[in-house]
């Protein structure tokens, strides 16, 4: 995690300080504008009291001299907010055309990343340091957002439609991805990090990533990334059942029917959830029907090696 101050986060990308500087003159001029009409109320409310019960109010005539500058200048501090508002509104949503580019997917309750080198991960994004970096974003189910508090981006991620954010991170570092949409159960843990790394590393990591993993190793990894929001592998419960108890087993679903847990239970429960919903839990679980054969194959042996 980065260093964060205590009136904002931390600043990581080439936008962000820019961003601040346009929300503390909002802020400065909103809060010098503030004192100066309380304080002058205060002034004018014991210079102009009532003295006696006698006391008559002076007749009042208008100053054009203090209307004008009271209609100026409020006038030339909302445009100088405007201009520079709408060019930083421009530039945030102008991203650089030598971007890196990265297909995001929210889904309940996680992120997938597709990499232009055929990479398929979820949770972690992982980009190269001081490259502008462009994300297209879309939701396989409901709406979603994008957001990470240290780049000052935030950006709705609808189904059907695509939206994009870009940013140029400064320093190697993690910083965290909030969804900040609500989206269903899980939306709390709907959780993830940019992993900031040096170009080198990032190059090492994708050619990590296209590696051949051993099965229960690559399934780990997809449990870790997608699974492990919902289902614990410690026999305890959460949205969903535990993942480690069950192999072998009688699982009783909630229509009464009930089979043994095979490998062939596991991947229908990961492609079609909802045909076999164990009995006591929600059907609350999408089809992940973007896994891979390999990942499925992967995620069954992990399944089974675990104890
Ligand atoms: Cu996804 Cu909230």
């Amino acid at each position: 995690m980065g260093e964060n101050g205590f009136w904002l986060p931390e600043a990581s990308t080439t936008l962000a300080g820019e961003v601040d500087a346009l929300f503390w003159f909002v802020f400065w001029v909103s809060t010098v504008i503030f004192a100066a009409v309380v304080l002058a109320k205060l002034y004018f409310v014991v210079k102009y009291r009532r003295r006696s019960e006698k006391d008559v109010t002076t007749p009042v005539h208008e100053s054009k001299a203090l209307e004008a500058i009271w209609i100026v200048v409020p006038t030339i501090l909302v445009l100088i907010v405007f201009t520079w508002g709408f060019d930083l509104f421009v530039q945030l949503n102008s991203a650089p055309p030598d971007s890196y580019q990265i297909t995001v997917r929210g889904k309940q309750w996680t992120w997938e990343y597709e990499y232009a080198e055929g990479v398929l991960t979820a949770g972690d994004l992982y980009v190269p340091v001081g490259r502008p970096v462009k994300l297209n974003m879309s939701s396989a189910d409901v709406l979603h957002s994008f957001f990470v508090p240290e780049f000052r981006i935030k950006q709705d991620v609808l189904p059907n439609r695509y939206t994009s954010v870009w940013f140029k991170a400064e320093n190697v570092g993690e910083h965290t991805i909030y969804c900040t949409e609500y989206c269903g159960t899980a939306h709390s843990g709907m959780l993830g990090k940019v992993v900031v790394v040096s170009e080198e590393d990032f190059a090492a990591w994708i050619q990590e990533q296209n590696q051949d993993l051993p099965p229960t190793e690559l399934g780990q990894q997809v449990y870790k990334t997608q699974c492990a929001v919902c289902h614990a592998i410690d026999g305890s419960r959460k949205i969903g059942p535990p993942l480690n108890v069950f192999y072998g087993t009688e699982r009783v679903f909630s229509d009464g029917s009930s089979t043994t847990a095979d490998d062939s239970y596991i991947r229908n429960s990961i492609l079609n959830p909802s045909s076999q919903v164990v009995e006591g839990y929600a059907p609350a679980m999408p089809p992940f029907s973007a896994l891979s054969a390999q990942q499925v194959d992967g995620l069954v042996a992990y399944i089974k090696s675990l104890e």
